[in-house]
């Protein structure tokens, strides 16, 4: 059993890991296929596939033609993605606060600067009141463009994260983003089959990004997808991630491009796990259930929610931890868990204290902050056991009983 190579993701033998990839489909056929074909390199049958399943997926319900372009990662998709929606060297982009930090790298390598915007309480995604008070209050209108008040700069694009398998609450942002003509870039990468308003997401705004790392919930090893309806942006991408060659014959490039492809060999396996993702969302959606209804009464105990215009895939099942009512903090019961073989992970440190980005001047994010300090992800593998779920909830009702007789 391989198990996803992102750091603080890898679990020591015999511990329950807190999402490892699931590799039981045709997996093996499809990639002997590559091997036995010749076609391992970043063109062949598998690639085109790949990129055909994810664009219909996606566009699913919707009128118009959608491209798929397999990139070698997420945060290659991100930089892409952003670089054919327009924004520009010195450039800003609304991100949200609390995510893992490839979007907010992918802004800084088109040489933009990200604007961090704080989180809402209720399901934890990018606050939309707090991101559009910020473009109708920190910024004004001058000659067609918005520009930041503080720093004079022009802001290009907004990149709303679904995080942790759930959407972002995006109709107050595409509003906002028709009033100020901003790109709407969705970082889908960890809520591939999620749904907003009945809508996959991926589908909401102009260009959508996701990735397929080890532990997402379909996998390729490492890989990404670019996905628009934009068909001039769509090849933009193509032609930027395969070296912007212009006359593969005569090796003609009119700029620079990027060695952004995925290969045949990892599309091959994304093709046989894109064949299990209702089966994987399926699974997910009973660990959350199971979890949810484990918790729902536990003193001290929140477990993650979803909105009514939404449904999640809950990619990665998280609680917070109210340490005063729970008589542990949401580290001290890592440390438990650790003790127990049971592998967690807290939630990502807010990019507005990331030391990556101390050099700018941030909008407050307390919610992010709270969220970081109180938040606990929990085993939720699509190959999790009936015990080894039974066992996470057994430890954290004695660490509650422990604190509750202490
Ligand atoms: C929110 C978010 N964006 C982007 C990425 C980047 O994807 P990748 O690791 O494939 O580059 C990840 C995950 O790794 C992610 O969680």
């Amino acid at each position: 059993m391989f198990r996803s190579r992102e750091p603080g993701a890898v679990a020591g033998a015999g511990m329950i890991s807190l999402c490892s990839p699931e590799v039981r489909g045709n997996e093996w056929q499809y990639i002997k296929d590559c091997l036995d074909t010749g076609w391992v390199s970043s063109v062949g049958a598998y690639v085109e596939r790949f990129e055909r399943q994810l664009a219909d997926y996606v566009g699913q319900g919707d009128s118009r033609s959608w491209h798929g372009i397999a990139t070698v990662n997420g945060t290659a998709a991100l930089h892409i993605a952003l670089l054919v929606a327009g924004v520009q060297p010195d450039d800003e982009v609304l991100v949200s606060d609390l995510t893992f930090i490839a979007p907010a790298n992918a802004i800084r390598y088109a040489g933009a600067w990200p604007v961090f915007i704080d989180t809402e309480p209720d399901y934890w995604q990018m606050d939309p009141a707090r991101a559009v008070d910020f473009l109708d209050n920190g910024c004004r209108w001058a000659n067609g463009e918005l520009r930041n008040k503080t720093t004079g700069r022009r802001v290009s694009a907004l990149l709303p994260v679904h995080i942790l398998g759930h959407p972002v609450d995006m109709a107050p942002l595409l509003d906002a983003a028709r009033r100020y003509r901003l790109a709407v870039i969705e970082d889908a990468t960890e809520s591939l089959g999620a749904r907003y308003q009945g809508h996959p997401v991926g589908q909401l705004g102009d260009i959508a990004c996701f990735s397929f790392n080890g532990n997402k919930l379909i996998t390729t090893g490492g890989g990404g997808m670019i996905v628009t309806a934009e068909q001039a942006w769509a090849r933009k991408a193509r032609y930027l991630t395969t070296q912007a060659k212009d006359d593969p014959l005569e090796y003609i490039h009119n700029e620079s491009g990027y060695n952004y492809r995925l290969t045949n060999v990892q599309a091959a396996m994304g093709c046989a796990q894109f064949e299990q993702l209702d089966a994987f969302i399926e699974t997910k959606l009973r660990i959350a259930q199971s979890y949810r209804s484990a918790f729902e009464k536990l003193p001290g105990i929140q477990v993650m929610g979803e909105a009514p215009w939404a449904h999640s895939v809950f990619w990665l099942f998280t609680i917070l931890v109210n340490a005063a009512e729970f008589g542990m903090d949401s580290r001290q019961l890592l440390r438990r868990f650790e003790q127990e073989g049971i592998q967690t992970r807290p939630l990502w440190q807010p990019m507005h204290l990331s030391p990556a980005f101390d050099s700018q001047k941030h909008l407050p994010c307390s919610i992010a902050e709270r969220l970081n300090r109180d938040g606990l992800s929990l085993p939720c593998s699509v190959g999790l056991t009936k015990a080894q779920q039974q066992k996470v909830v057994d430890v954290l009702y004695r660490c509650a009983q422990k604190s509750l007789t202490a």
